[in-house]
């Protein structure tokens, strides 16, 4: 024996029974047997509680079956672990006034090998389902149409490559398969339609895919998902699933009011789950197409401005521009950084809106602020 810290006690003694586990036959039996019902409550919890909100895509499901599956192994697990935790606690602690040590426990083989091999399959066995699920969701599939979207701080821009439309509401065929190709103008943000599930990292200098197919009509949002800057939590953009027509004749309305930007707002959809910062685009009555392009830019989503139902925090009050004039509103939108108003960071406003907006669209913007601040 090496030498020990002679104060532990004599080890020379005869290696009498622990008391402590005396006619404590088969604590394992009892731990498996509390295991086992603990662990079936707990599935059946698990499974009962909503975790997410309606699906909204074919992928949805799948999913979902892929949480559930994940719940199903992970539950017993972590009873199983709790369990053998709080019982042994509960039932092998010392007695006060027992200062003796354990016994010397060097290992148990065949446990070891239980406890590396059982999580080595589940791990497996779920990497591999997975795997067989994104594959699945990933395949290619004919008639898709790619929608490019575009995160920046702190809004999201749709673009229709093939019908040359863009928008800043994401509107979407039900049943038709589309392909996103998401990107980013600045850092790191994450497209996300919780009723679609899926979700990618917009990452600068890459353009990483989603695919999915949207089966149920009705508005959403699109939340960011990344933790980007002061405006994260308002970079929401609404998305609505509409029948193929109404799809079609939304794409010929973005033709032609092309110029202009924005659109009409106010169809019916099927009552929606996600009405609250919706509306922006409807207000204004003065405002005309100015409102429509604040809605389209999601100015709102920084901005508080009474008009247009914003209250955004990221970025000044437009209720109350320092220097109501034209000049100076229109150079706060084209070259935000020339004067940033006292509180407020500098390249937090987008700095490409001269370049994005048309010149109608620009003095159209400028009016409609700049009527509101009278
Ligand atoms: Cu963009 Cu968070």
């Amino acid at each position: 024996m090496s030498e020990r810290d002679p104060a532990a006690g004599d080890p020379a003694g005869p290696p009498e029974e622990d008391p402590r586990i005396q006619g404590e036959k088969h604590p394992v039996a009892r731990m498996i047997a509390l295991g086992t019902v603990l662990s079936l409550i707990g599935i059946a919890i698990a499974l009962l509680i909503d975790w997410f909100p309606v699906s909204a895509a074919g992928s949805a499901d799948e999913i979902d079956t892929v949480y559930d599956v994940l719940l199903i192994c992970s539950v017993p697990v972590f009873i199983l672990v709790m369990t053998v935790a709080i019982y042994s606690v509960v039932r092998f602690r010392a007695k006060p006034g027992d200062m003796r040590d354990g016994a010397p426990i060097h290992g148990n083989t065949r446990l070891e090998v239980i406890w590396v091999t059982i999580p080595f399959l589940m791990v497996t066995a779920l990497a591999i389902y997975g795997w067989i699920v994104l594959d699945d969701l990933e395949a290619k599939q004919p008639n898709t149409l790619v929608v490019n979207v575009t995160g920046q701080q702190f809004t999201w821009s749709f673009d229709y490559p093939s019908e040359k439309v863009k928008s800043n509401e994401l509107v979407l065929p039900k049943d038709r398969p589309v392909e996103f190709r998401i990107h980013t103008k600045d850092v790191l943000h994450s497209f996300w339609v919780p009723e679609f599930r899926l979700k990618s990292d917009a990452v600068p200098g890459l353009t990483t895919k989603i695919r999915l197919t949207p089966d149920r009509i009705g508005r959403y949002q699109v939340v960011c998902a990344e933790l980007c800057g002061i405006g994260h939590s308002t970079m929401r953009q609404n998305v609505r699933v509409v029948a193929p027509p109404e799809f079609d004749s939304w794409l010929a309305d973005q033709k032609e009011a092309a110029p202009a930007g924005g659109e009409a707002e106010g169809e019916a959809g099927d009552g929606g789950e996600t009405g609250d910062s919706g509306e922006a685009g409807g207000g204004g009555e003065g405002g005309g197409d100015g409102a429509a392009v604040f809605a389209a830019n999601g100015c709102g989503s920084c901005h508080t401005f009474k008009p247009a139902n914003a209250s955004g925090t990221v970025g000044p009050d437009l209720d109350e521009i320092e220097t109501p004039t034209a000049a100076f509103i229109r150079r706060s939108i084209v070259d935000p950084n020339q004067e940033v108003a006292e509180g407020f960071a500098p390249d937090i406003m987008p700095q490409d809106l001269g370049e994005t907006l048309s010149p109608g669209e620009l003095d159209a913007l400028v009016e409609y602020l700049l009527k509101a601040q009278e």
